[in-house]
């Protein structure tokens, strides 16, 4: 890690409901309070669960973020929830370009521009994620699918000169899309992201040079038995996690070994 903050990020994804969701949110913000202030704890609920997590969080270190939003801020636009709402309800930050997104539900690249840019104008923060399928890495691509990832989500954007831009590297073969105990074969080896992460830091400084340093999460089956691997590679600046951090015990232990 080369910054002084370490950054853990939970994305639920679509794997707790309201309920499930509001009980963990109420454990992880008392347990928030305990957390010495070098760590960010953020999780990002289902849109269905935000306001009664956000209400859980409120008054605690614990943040909470958006999955995905809207660029038009209000409007006849049928399941969507703008970034300017989430912003009133309470999210800090929002994802934008999570694989899932692009590869189950056709997100383009200049899709997340334009989130990029709504989250931002809503005074947010985005968490860029970008990442190579498992054939654009065979056929040797993965630098040039990720730039302009990278080059397309910043392409529009005023960056707020203060805040440091958060991206998420998460390979799309190794992300479990499972129950957080299996992965078998979808482990990508640290030294391989902190390569990425060094190629994005490269990238971003490019993009946005007025910004401050960016902070790179890796994402992609981390485990509570894999986090400390990652986070000791210098241009690992956090992690985002998915299924491992909806079980509460295994998401504890994952800050837990993050702080030692
Ligand atoms: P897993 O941790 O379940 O592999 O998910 C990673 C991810 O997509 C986080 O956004």
């Amino acid at each position: 890690m080369s910054t002084a903050k370490i950054y853990l990020f939970a994305n639920w994804k679509m794997y707790l409901d309201a309920t499930e969701s509001e009980r963990m949110a109420k454990q992880l913000a008392a347990y928030s309070k305990r957390l010495p202030t070098a760590v960010e704890t953020v999780i990002f609920p289902s849109s269905l669960a935000f306001q009664g997590v956000a209400k859980a969080a409120k008054g605690s270190r614990l943040g909470v973020g958006a999955q995905n939003v809207y660029w038009v801020e209000k409007g006849g636009y049928t399941g969507e929830i703008s970034a300017a709402m989430y912003k009133r309800a309470g999210a800090r930050y929002a994802l934008v370009g999570h694989s899932e997104r692009r590869h189950l539900f056709h997100e383009s690249n200049h899709e997340t521009a334009q989130k990029v840019e709504a989250v931002v104008e809503a005074g947010m923060l985005p968490v860029v994620c970008v990442g190579e399928t498992a054939s654009e890495r065979a056929a040797g691509q993965t630098e040039e699918v990720v730039e302009a990832q990278l080059r397309a989500a910043y392409s529009t954007v005023v960056w707020p000169l203060k805040k440091n831009p958060i991206i998420a590297y998460e390979p799309v073969w190794a992300i479990s899309h499972g129950t957080g105990k299996d992965q078998a074969g979808k482990y990508c080896e640290p030294a391989e992201a902190e390569k990425m992460h060094h190629f994005i830091i490269k990238i971003v400084h490019d993009l946005l040079p007025a910004a401050p340093e960016p902070v790179v999460l890796y994402g992609g089956s981390v485990r509570p038995d894999t986090v400390t691997d990652y986070l000791s590679e210098p241009n690992v600046g956090g992690v985002l996690v998915g299924a491992a951090s909806t079980v509460l015990s295994s998401w504890k232990t994952i800050i837990a070994d993050a702080l030692k």
